[in-house]
């Protein structure tokens, strides 16, 4: 009797043990690697290239840190995005969609498969912006002035960057809507959550879905407000438009606040 329970204290410690080293293992391992799924091949020779330019710019280019930070971490307090550890291909393709003009009517060709009955381009205020645009006072002119070779280059160079997010302290209520977005989203209104698209834990997903995790909050905010006023009409299949325009002023709040919640690191080591 007594080596039985000996026995069985002895096993189940041991589980207990091998349990808690297995947590640790991938909690740790969680910790200080990427996920596979966010682990990206660059242009280790273009980065160099690209890192000039965005370390000094160029004449008629201003340099890319000046806004973008040191280290391509954004800028919390302007609401400037951080490009550190982006998809290299998300990059390039917001700088082409930012060089398009978001005035010219002229345009044929949609580059924006769309449903033009749910989503039509001419807003509130009578304004027609072309197909694909991306409009922003402040990159429009540098996208514009950049060669196809520079926007991969500069591309390469901050997604080779490392990022490392803190989380900030957001109070309970806000966390709980935020989190309800994220992982639920609005069935009532067909509404997908937005990790469906934006990754597991927001953290992106490949070179179609950007991280939303470790982007400023007024950033976040700015974006959806673009959508809903036609400024920015860049996204595939109307995907993330059609989102925006089920968000009220309060869920733009509660989501940007949530995933400035989270810890999230990319190209750490
Ligand atoms: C004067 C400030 C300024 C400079 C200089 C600047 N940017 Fe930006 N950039 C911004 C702002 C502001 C936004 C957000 C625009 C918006 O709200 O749509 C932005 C957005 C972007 C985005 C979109 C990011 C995303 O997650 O969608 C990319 C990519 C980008 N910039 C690349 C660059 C590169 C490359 C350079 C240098 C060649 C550069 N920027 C220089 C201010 C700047
Ligand atoms: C059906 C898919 C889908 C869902 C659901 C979705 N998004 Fe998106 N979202 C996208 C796509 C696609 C883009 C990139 C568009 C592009 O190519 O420029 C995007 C881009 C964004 C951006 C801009 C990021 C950047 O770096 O420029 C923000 C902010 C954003 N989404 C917020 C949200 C929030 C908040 C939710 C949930 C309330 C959400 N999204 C749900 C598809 C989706």
């Amino acid at each position: 009797m007594v080596t039985k329970t000996l026995f069985g204290t002895r096993v189940r410690r041991m589980l207990i043990m091998v349990v808690a080293a297995g947590v640790a293992i991938v909690v740790g391992y969680r910790y200080t690697h990427t996920p596979q799924y966010l682990v990206v091949e660059t242009d280790p020779v273009a980065a160099a290239a690209g890192k000039a330019l965005a370390l000094n710019g160029r004449e008629g280019v201003t340099a890319c840190v000046a806004c973008h930070g040191a280290n391509g971490e954004g800028n919390q307090e302007l609401g400037y995005p951080r490009l550190a550890g982006l998809h290299p291909k998300y990059i390039a393709k917001q700088l082409q969609d930012f060089a398009r003009d978001p005035l010219d009517v002229g345009v044929k060709v949609d580059p924006i498969a769309r449903d033009y009955e749910k989503t039509p381009r001419i807003y509130k205020d009578l304004t027609i912006y072309s197909p694909g645009i991306r409009k922003d006072p402040m990159m429009n002119p540098i996208a514009r002035a950049l060669s196809d070779e520079e926007i991969y280059s500069v591309s390469h160079y901050y997604a080779s960057l490392p990022f490392k997010a803190d989380p900030e302290p957001v109070d309970f209520e806000t966390l709980e809507r935020g989190h309800e977005l994220a992982v639920r989203g609005k069935p009532e209104y067909l509404m997908p959550r937005c990790n469906a698209c934006h990754g597991p834990n927001g953290e992106g997903f490949g070179e179609h879905f950007p991280p939303l995790a470790g982007q400023p909050p007024r950033y976040i905010i700015r974006q959806i407000n673009k959508w809903q006023n036609g400024e920015r009409d860049n996204d595939q299949f109307a995907m993330m438009k059609n989102t925006a325009n089920l968000l009220t002023d309060g869920d733009k709040i509660n989501a940007a606040r949530y995933y400035s919640n989270k810890s999230y690191s990319v190209n750490q080591e």
